[in-house]
């Protein structure tokens, strides 16, 4: 899903409670997985110039999972151990959004060049 404009932030976080709803997650674990996908689309939007979310589902023996990408080509994070601390913003925001959204997954990976862009993948599992 392309992740261009607010309106694409709100059809992110849709899509993703969707899926999260299909795939018989908790209410919990449905807003766990819709938060940390609008912060990880606000970040790519506000520092990325935009981007991508894919989403995927995950089946490991009985397992089922949820796995979220965010892409962008923008600036990339120079110090991802700094983007990452709480608190740390090179905007206006409170700093919590990396921290945060890491919080509320099983698994997240980030990766990120300067000049060439950021991709954050997360994922949860039932
Ligand atoms: N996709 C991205 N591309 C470039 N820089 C990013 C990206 N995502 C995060 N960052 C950098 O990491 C910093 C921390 O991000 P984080 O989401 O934790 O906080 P924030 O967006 O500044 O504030 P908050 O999310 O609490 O409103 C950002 O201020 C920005 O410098
Ligand atoms: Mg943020």
């Amino acid at each position: 899903m392309p992740l261009k404009s607010s309106g694409d932030i709100v059809l992110a976080r849709q899509k993703v409670r969707q899926w999260s709803v299909e795939l018989r997650f908790s209410l919990v674990d449905q807003t766990k997985l819709v938060t940390a996908a609008s912060e990880l689309a606000r970040n790519a939007l506000d520092y990325g110039q935009g981007g991508e979310m894919t989403i995927e589902t995950l089946n490991s023996g009985a397992r089922t999972g949820l796995r979220l990408t965010f892409e962008d080509h923008g600036p990339g994070i120079p110090d991802i151990e700094q983007a990452m601390r709480d608190g740390f913003t090179s905007g206006s925001g409170m700093g919590l959004g990396l921290g945060g959204s890491k919080r509320l997954v099983n698994e997240f990976h980030i990766e990120s060049e300067v000049g060439k862009g950021t991709r954050i993948t997360v994922a949860r599992w039932k």
